[in-house]
């Protein structure tokens, strides 16, 4: 994230072409090359209960089913932001819902990401198709549900009483998630004891995402001097909910996952599991967004400790 300025956006443009995984990478993606066995689906240290004994305890078949689904959860988490939060955000911004978007590279480079998100969304459902064939995956939990991200920013939504509170929600968890993501994605993106197509889509998905955190840092400063007190107020109020739902390890899908393999007790694998400090996040590092409240000028109003992800009030 070094070298935001004026000419950020301009510069980000211009190299959309050679950059964007959709022009560049595809066959790639639609190719990935034979499936390994003998490979995990998901980096097996980022269970929060991969130490748990009930879990260690478990038949090799159990603990690959969780994996698998917990490999498909962590596409189906990522489509979600996507598709009900970003996507949404990059069309408001291009419809004028903002104020202060309104330089041609600006408009470009929203396009630009917008394009990209829906390849993201594409290239995922393909490694999710190649997993479900690859492991013969016949059921699943009914309904994975919207992930802990999605469900917080709608809870908070739901109380607004405002259309502009419910839109500046939504551009601050886009913000948040444009910046943060590479974060997540990188948390499988170089890891080798996976299948290799899956860290490779998550290592093409971060080289976009790269342009994208910026993107999103020029979009807010530049709709953030045309908001009024109140409007930077929620900002400000919001960034930590903002921050802690796009960090937060989601227990509610990981019961699922552990009671549909059939773990007797599951719920108390997630309870134990939840009580080890620092298990309540699976992304920890927020330096960029305490970057943008710094530029923002709010980060005294910012109630949050950046050093331990705590709320501060
Ligand atoms: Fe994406
Ligand atoms: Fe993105």
């Amino acid at each position: 994230m070094t070298g935001i300025g004026p000419n950020t956006l301009k510069r980000l443009a211009a190299a959309w072409p050679g950059r964007a995984t959709i022009r560049t990478d595809m066959t790639e993606v639609l190719d990935p090359g034979p499936y390994d066995p003998e490979l995990m689906d998901y980096p097996t240290g980022l269970l929060p209960f991969a130490e748990h004994p009930d879990y260690l305890a478990a038949t090799p078949e159990q603990q690959l089913q969780v994996n698998t689904l917990a490999w498909l959860a962590y596409n189906e988490r990522v489509i979600a932001a996507e598709e009900y939060v970003a996507n949404p955000t990059f069309e408001k911004l291009a419809h004028g819902v903002f104020p202060g978007c309104d330089r041609f590279e600006a408009k470009e480079t929203i396009q630009q990401s917008h394009v990209d998100e829906v390849w993201h969304t594409y290239m995922h459902m393909l490694a999710m198709r190649r997993t479900r064939e690859a492991r013969r995956t016949t059921a699943e939990p009914d309904k994975y549900g919207h992930p802990v991200t999605n469900r917080r920013l709608y809870a908070l939504a739901a109380e607004a009483g405002e259309q502009w509170e419910r839109d500046l929600l939504y551009l601050l968890w886009t913000a948040v998630g444009e910046i943060s993501i590479n974060k997540f994605l990188d948390l499988v993106a170089g890891d080798d004891t996976i299948q290799p197509m899956h860290a490779l889509v998550a290592r093409l998905h971060a080289r976009d995402e790269a342009a994208h955190g910026p993107v999103m840092f020029e979009v807010m400063k530049d709709v953030f001097v045309h908001l009024d007190a109140k409007q930077r107020d929620l900002l400000a109020r919001t960034i930590p909910d903002a921050i802690l739902a796009f960090g937060a390890e989601d227990y509610d899908l990981w019961l699922e996952i552990l009671r549909f393999a059939g773990f007797a007790r599951a719920k108390e694998i997630v309870e134990d599991s939840r009580s080890l400090p620092g298990n309540d996040l699976i992304v920890t590092d927020f330096g960029p967004i305490r970057r943008l409240a710094r530029e923002l000028e709010i980060e005294d109003r910012v109630a949050f400790d950046f050093a331990t992800n705590q709320r501060t009030e």
